[in-house]
């Protein structure tokens, strides 16, 4: 069977109880802890940077999957790693240079992630798959949680989980938006080995996080 790893996404939590609510994925069998960082620029919208992250970093050993969301971004790297990133995410539209900014990640001992938004094919990492820990396929336009998810982003994740296995690499492939008890599957056998989600894992079964993660493991 293949081993799904799940990354709740904070965006959905109580942000008046961001430690607690970070506690309750860890002991609902979270593998990652999903932070989407957003500066109203890039994206249309706001939400935390390193201050809170690091104040997060002590309630949890869980990894940290931090989604920047944030243009330019490549200055900014190092502030989430010292804040206590464990795996740093970049949008390629939001670096000069993407090589530099995956180098920049990789110095700093951090497990670099490059994020595909629904319009970016997959030629734009293609030469550098093999220096890329991760790549983010996004399944709705990065700014909000509670959106609908994309169906024809299933056709890129085969895509891309092709390259990677004709090229022998070890990239996971994570998906984030719209993640749901009925599309989850879909992106499972696609290829991907990573689930986003926020709306699915706080809010189905009245809030049961412990349920709802379980649940998208089932494949
Ligand atoms: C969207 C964010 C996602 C979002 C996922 O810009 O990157 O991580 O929070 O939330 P749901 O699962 O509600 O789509
Ligand atoms: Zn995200």
């Amino acid at each position: 069977m293949k081993k799904i790893k799940i990354s709740p996404s904070i965006l959905s939590a109580d942000f008046s109880q961001l430690g607690n609510e970070i506690k309750k994925l860890e002991e609902g069998g979270a593998d990652l802890i999903h932070v989407d960082v957003m500066d109203g620029h890039f994206v249309p919208n706001l939400t935390i940077g390193p201050p809170v992250i690091k104040a997060l970093r002590k309630y949890t050993k869980i990894p940290f999957d931090v989604h920047l969301m944030i243009a330019p971004v490549h200055k900014y790297i190092k502030d989430y790693a010292e804040a206590g990133a464990d795996i740093i995410t970049v949008h390629p539209e939001a670096t000069e240079n993407l090589l530099e900014s995956i180098n920049h990640i990789k110095k700093l001992n951090k497990k670099v992630g490059v994020s595909l938004n629904p319009d970016t094919k997959i030629d734009v990492v293609l030469d550098y798959l093999d220096r890329i820990d991760l790549i983010l396929i996004m399944s709705v336009y990065p700014g909000f949680g509670g959106q609908k998810f994309m169906p024809e982003v299933v056709k890129k994740i085969e895509g891309l989980n092709q390259i990677k296995i004709n090229k022998k690499l070890n990239f996971d492939i994570e998906v984030d938006g719209g993640i749901n008890f009925s599309n989850y599957k879909i992106v499972v056998d696609a290829g991907a080995n990573i689930l986003v989600s926020g709306t699915t894992i706080f809010k189905e079964n009245n809030g049961d996080i412990k349920k709802n993660i379980s649940t998208l493991k089932l494949v």
